[in-house]
């Protein structure tokens, strides 16, 4: 039997390269970032300069090289959805860092005012916690609820597989990027590797240099009148 599988969602993964001595320099940036906004806290959740007031980290010219690797990854992926780049301008509206300590994790979230978004991995050691996507619309769900666990465990699912389950983990490696429409609901899985796990993450807003005769993308704010 011929297996056809219809509407995916596509989350790309991409390789960044870049030099130890600047690797260095950019986890010294972030670690301080985190120093002066370090809340003393129970809670297992890692620290995320998006909610920092550090919302803005590609306006720091040390991350100038990083922002225009990531533009191009950036592209590659539109190019990949067949969306004509040359119509749009593309910004970064936020980009920040996030750091995680052993045994924090990131609870489930989208950036529902985002087109795009991104986590590329600046330190991430074995086993420090991989991200999480989630659907909450299974296009296979052929009776309610028909997939959840407790289902699996009275055996009327064999096994959890890519038609049946309504999340996958990606455990990438150390300067891997992810890239996924910012919609998407996700969240890391706790960092169980004794050391700190670093990731750049990214939103990008995608409008019309000349939305003449479009009705529903973004026009571009160069032609907003502020009220
Ligand atoms: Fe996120």
């Amino acid at each position: 039997m011929k297996v056809l599988n219809l509407f995916p969602l596509t989350v790309v993964q991409d390789e960044i390269f870049i030099e130890e001595t600047e690797r260095n320099e950019l986890v010294t940036e972030i670690s301080k970032m985190k120093n002066t906004h370090e809340e003393k806290k129970n809670s297992s959740y890692a620290w995320t300069g998006d909610t920092k007031g550090f919302e803005f980290l590609f306006s720091n010219k040390k991350f100038n090289s990083l922002a225009s690797k990531i533009s191009a990854s950036l592209v590659k992926y539109l190019k990949l959805l067949e969306i004509n780049t040359e119509l749009l301008d593309i910004f970064y509206q936020r980009s920040w860092a996030t750091y995680t300590n052993n045994e924090e994790s990131i609870n489930f979230h989208t950036h529902s005012q985002s087109n795009i978004s991104f986590a590329y991995y600046l330190l991430k050691p074995n086993n420090s916690g991989g991200i999480i996507f989630k659907s909450n619309e299974l296009q296979n769900e052929i009776a309610k609820n028909i997939f959840t666990n407790s289902k699996i465990e009275k055996s009327l699912i064999n096994k959890p597989n890519a038609y049946n389950s309504d999340r996958s983990i990606f455990d990438l490696k150390q300067d891997s990027i992810i890239i996924f429409p910012s919609k998407t609901p996700h969240a890391t899985a706790p960092n169980l590797s004794g050391s700190p796990r670093i990731s750049i993450s990214g939103d990008v807003s995608i409008m019309l240099k000349d939305s003449k005769g479009f009705e529903h993308l973004m026009p571009n704010f160069k032609n907003w009148t502020k009220i």
